[in-house]
């Protein structure tokens, strides 16, 4: 029921997601535009898939967006505490001599429900980097403050979680947060072609309409874990983050398998670390 699905749109008085999605998606791999209007806020997100560095300006405009493949967290979790340093640590050496300042604070973020020495994980990480100064907050939360949703449940499929928080009055209601995430639907496409987990991912992409009734199976599955963890919030639309539902046509399989309303956006996997970056102090 494709008219389930409804493109994101402005909820609140806050500006309009889709736009502030656009602009940041059109700084990748661009030069800024002269020395950005201070005060700074920087974000951290240190994905599973990718770990990605936003600057914001003194308006909360995007001036910096860059990332950089990860590799060193499982899950979301830190598992190469030296890896995950060297990669941030470049992406803030880029954003610095990009953009001509020091970057000397960053709010970044963690999955919900894990553990608290592996959410401080991701503030040492980003302080081995070089940030002196780190605000640390979850995933959905900071994907809430791009979004600005005040009835609705966030869901943030990366690349090997699913968290989901629920939204009423805009106040955060419940948090929860199970694996599951794009490198499960790489894994599916892989058995099913016969090819490398990194040709899978490489395939997903590039040949997305022929790729998704292979992926269907896997998406109803996220599906399901998004069912369990919001079974107090039926009535609620819901708003994909992360990239890993980007691929085409998967909105319309969360919105027919579950039967509910759910909103898309643009460059969705942008949604989370606009969000970190607008949580910096
Ligand atoms: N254009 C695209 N089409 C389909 N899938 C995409 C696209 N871009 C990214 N993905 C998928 O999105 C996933 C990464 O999403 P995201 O960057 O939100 O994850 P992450 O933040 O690194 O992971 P996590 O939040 O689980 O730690 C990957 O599995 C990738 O395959
Ligand atoms: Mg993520």
């Amino acid at each position: 029921m494709a008219d389930r699905v409804r493109p994101g749109r402005a909820v609140s008085d806050g500006g309009d997601p889709r736009r502030l999605l656009e602009s940041a998606a059109g700084l990748v791999g661009a030069a800024p535009d002269g020395p950005p209007a201070g005060p700074l806020r920087v974000g951290v997100d240190l994905g599973t898939a990718s770990c990605v560095l936003v600057v914001l300006d003194g308006d909360g405009r995007p001036v910096w967006v860059d990332s950089h493949p990860s590799g060193a967290l499982r899950d979301g979790v830190v598992v190469d505490f030296a890896r995950a340093t060297a990669t941030v640590r470049l992406l803030r050496t880029r954003a610095e001599e990009a953009l001509g300042v020091t970057l000397a604070s960053a709010a970044t973020a963690y999955p919900p429900c894990i553990p608290v020495k592996d959410a401080r994980a991701c503030t040492y990480v980003c302080e081995s980097a070089g940030f002196t100064d780190v605000v640390l907050v979850d995933e959905v939360t900071a994907a809430q403050r791009t979004l600005e949703v005040v009835d609705g449940v966030v869901v943030d499929v990366g690349g090997g979680s699913t968290g989901v928080g629920v939204f009423r009055g805009g106040r955060l209601d419940a948090l929860d947060d199970r694996a599951g995430g794009g490198h499960h639907l790489d894994l599916v496409l892989a058995g099913a072609l016969g090819l490398s987990v990194e040709d899978a991912e490489v395939h997903k992409r590039e040949h997305q309409r022929d790729s998704l009734p292979v992926l269907v199976p896997g998406l109803q599955r996220i599906a399901e874990s998004v069912r369990a963890m919001t079974r107090d919030a039926e009535e609620l639309p819901l708003h994909l983050a992360g990239g890993a539902l980007m691929i085409t046509g998967a909105g319309d399989v969360l919105a027919e398998y579950l039967e509910r309303t759910v909103v898309t956006y643009p460059h969705a996997l942008l949604i989370t670390p606009i969000g970190i970056a607008r949580s910096a102090a």
